[in-house]
């Protein structure tokens, strides 16, 4: 006997994604309004956020009335594991959460993709905003629902596609940002430039400096940037069966280095390495020309990026950790290029990620 279970799916995963200055108040209105559907929240935030915005954030909530816990992991990328997302699930246990709660995720990239991973599979399944703390969550983690922790083989393979109910992008909170973290939000930036907004590069080769300072236009004007180029993608492909891997441009080496080099690099220094990679590599097709190759490295040099690879990192090592890339097909290395700048190479119907040899690509690394 066969019982054929009907288990078709309408979804509707829209959400607002809110950029401006000291959005806390808003947050809260929006939490009373019903935003989640929950009463009870589970404030998600790191050890540097935690005293700069992620405290307060947990007192807006109390005092509005909410039940509502803190829980704080160790900032920085290695705090984003199996073990990191077990720790918050066993202390939301412990305070007694059940499916009755709602996750509010207060920081970066590490963050916003732990919190929404622990949301995803909590109870099945509960609701969770991001309110961004850095730029590299406002230009890339908190947006698009991907969420993941990384394990010592790989970054980012295990996780779920999970959207949020809201993503704030608080710009005011860059003020707080170490330049180094600006520098590596701007690494996103100058991909989303490179693959898809020619406006945003050549707005960043005139006024990159400024987003430095925190000029307010210009941390304005980028955060819109970044935000229409990702949703745009999101929006045609949010699981990634082909538009969506445009968003791994520079992510091959990228990740891959982040990792060999034990986190040492942020990631955004990391990608940006891998941009300087794949214009390399992308040269050598014809992709890109010698010039405009040059203005991405000089742009990622004027954002305070690396564009060379530290002596310390051992180049073989790094060729077999390309590897781990979600992107490899049966045992194959596959790359997304830019074309120009402000789009991206296609290499059939919903493919924009051409296979390469292992050869090619140390040959690309061993001149860096
Ligand atoms: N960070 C790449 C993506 O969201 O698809």
């Amino acid at each position: 006997m066969i019982f054929n279970c009907k288990l078709k799916k309408v979804v509707d995963d829209t959400y607002d994604i809110e950029i401006g200055h000291g959005l806390q108040d808003k947050l809260i209105s929006d939490l009373k309004n019903g935003l989640t559907g929950k009463k009870k929240f589970a404030v998600v935030t790191d050890s540097i956020v935690e005293p700069l915005y992620g405290r307060d954030i947990f007192n807006r909530i109390t005092d509005a009335g909410f039940k509502t816990d803190l829980f704080v992991i160790p900032e920085g990328e290695k705090s984003k594991t199996r073990q990191m997302k077990e720790f918050v699930e066993d202390s939301m246990l412990e305070k007694g959460y059940r499916r009755d709660c709602a996750v509010i995720a207060v920081g970066g990239g590490v963050v916003t993709d732990l919190a929404g991973f622990v949301a995803g599979t909590f109870g099945r399944g509960v609701p969770f905003v991001n309110y961004a703390t850095t730029l590299l969550a406002a230009a890339d983690a908190s947006v698009g629902g991907k969420t993941a922790v990384d394990t010592p083989l790989a970054t980012n393979l295990i996780g779920i596609f999970n959207q949020p109910d809201k993503v704030y992008i608080d710009i005011d909170t860059w003020k707080t940002l170490p330049r180094v973290q600006i520098s590596s939000g701007l690494a996103e930036t100058v991909k989303h430039g490179c693959l898809g907004d020619r406006a945003l590069f050549e707005y960043l080769e005139a006024n990159v400096e400024k987003v430095l300072e925190n000029d307010v236009d210009a941390c304005e004007f980028i955060s819109e940037h970044n935000c229409a180029v990702k949703y745009n993608v999101v929006m045609k492909d949010e699981r990634e069966s082909g538009l969506r891997e445009i968003l791994n441009l520079g992510h091959t080496v990228g990740r891959a280095i982040e990792t060999v080099s034990d986190y040492r690099l942020y990631h955004g220094e990391a990608v940006s390495i891998g941009m300087v990679a794949q214009a390399r590599l992308g040269e050598k097709y014809g992709y890109i020309s010698e010039a405009d190759r040059l203005r991405v490295e000089t742009l990622l040099s004027r954002a305070g990026l690396p564009v060379t690879i530290p002596e310390y990192i051992d180049k073989a090592a790094l060729v077999k950790k390309l590897y781990t890339d979600k992107k490899v097909r049966d045992g194959k290395l596959r790359f997304v290029f830019q074309k120009g700048i402000g789009d991206v190479m296609q290499f059939g119907e919903n493919n924009f990620a051409k296979e390469i040899t292992e050869n090619e690509i140390a040959g690309i690394i061993a001149g860096m």
